[in-house]
């Protein structure tokens, strides 16, 4: 098949237009691994790209989507041959190189990890990049010395793709999980994916304006950014470390040094995208064997390429629970 199907984005005067085009391979860039997409997730990066955010998109007509996995259709490198299942998260893809959103993509060897045996192609989907997300923020809390007896973890954004794996993982490793959510009516989803207390918005605005808060946590994931980041740091117990995940709230965080002078706390920064592949593959192999998760339909809304623009919007106002399953057919 040289012609595919694929979510396309196109700038026009009055805005960005969404529609389903036919593609073919030879309309993608070279690259050394051609992949038939069976699967793709929504991320909230995928909705910035799909608005024409220039932080993320820059080239129009674009066919978005950060995650991929499939199965490799041609390769020019010897590492990669065809029918071998691969993943695709970061680096270029979906941003200025056409994405998931399409049932080919084509790229470099150098951004492609073999698929971990003991996770199929549809729950790394699952997972994505939200999902790997979250993992990476529990690696480097870890790494920093957060241990399930040190105290309750945070975790904020809770009902999005990163918050929602972040809770459920938490509470798989035996970490006592507290969610911060804007959505009181998935209280018993969050429970449901072991979070022992809901917290609102408002609760974790609250003491903006004081220097320190309480000592509370002994870690947290933060996907937002903004008032709640930071007083997420000012809560910190002695010693303890937030991972900075997101900024769906703000990109500004109203700081003083004082937490990291007079606690000794940490605020450890996480990146997906260009974390180098063999790191990469490390967290997926993870997730594949002691962090496999159960129960991950749970998190699973299933998506098509027809019902994607919906979800889009969905995702942008803040409205998504759990992750977008792309998928794609044959
Ligand atoms: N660093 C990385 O490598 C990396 C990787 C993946 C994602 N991210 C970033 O992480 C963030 C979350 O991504 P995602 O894909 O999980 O998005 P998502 O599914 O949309 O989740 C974000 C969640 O944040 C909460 N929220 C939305 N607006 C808010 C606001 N104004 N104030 C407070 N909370 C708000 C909502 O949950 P509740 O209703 O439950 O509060 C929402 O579901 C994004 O900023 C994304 O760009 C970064």
């Amino acid at each position: 098949m040289s012609g595919f199907r694929a979510f396309q984005v196109e700038k026009t005067d009055t805005g960005y237009v969404r529609r389903i085009v036919e593609r073919q391979v030879a309309d993608l860039p070279p690259g050394d691994v051609l992949i038939d997409v069976r699967y793709s997730s929504l991320n909230y990066k995928d909705g910035l790209s799909a608005t024409g955010n220039p932080g993320v998109t820059r080239q129009f007509p674009h066919t978005p989507g950060i995650d991929a996995a499939g199965v490799v259709l041609e390769s020019a490198v010897a590492d990669f041959a065809p029918g071998d299942e691969v993943i695709v998260i970061g680096f270029d893809l979906g941003m200025n190189t056409p994405g998931g959103y399409g049932q080919r993509i084509r790229v470099p060897a150098g951004w492609v990890v073999r698929r971990p045996a003991g996770l199929t192609l549809h729950e790394s989907m699952v997972l994505g990049t939200a999902g790997f997300t979250a993992a990476l923020a529990v690696h480097k809390l870890e790494h920093a010395g957060l241990t399930p007896a040190a105290g309750p973890v945070l975790v904020t954004g809770a009902t999005g793709g990163v918050g929602s794996v972040g809770v459920r993982l938490l509470a798989h490793l035996g970490y006592e999980v507290v969610a911060v959510t804007g959505k009181p009516a998935q209280a018993g989803f969050l429970q449901s994916l072991g979070a022992a207390r809901i917290m609102s918005r408002e609760e974790a605005r609250a003491g903006t304006d004081r220097p320190l808060l309480k000592e509370t946590w002994a870690g947290v994931i933060d996907t937002v950014g903004g008032e709640i980041l930071f007083n997420a740091v000012k809560s910190l117990r002695y010693g303890g470390s937030l991972a900075a995940c997101g900024l769906v709230d703000s990109p500004q965080i109203p700081a003083t040094v004082l937490p990291f002078i007079l606690r000794h706390v940490n605020l450890l920064g996480v990146d997906s995208v260009q974390l180098p592949l063999a790191q990469k593959a490390e967290i997926w192999n993870r997730l594949a064997g002691p962090w496999r998760l159960t129960g991950l339909a749970a998190l699973e809304e299933r998506l098509t390429l027809e019902t994607l623009s919906d979800a889009i919007d969905r995702i942008l106002a803040g409205r998504m629970v759990g992750r977008g399953v792309v998928h794609l057919g044959g």
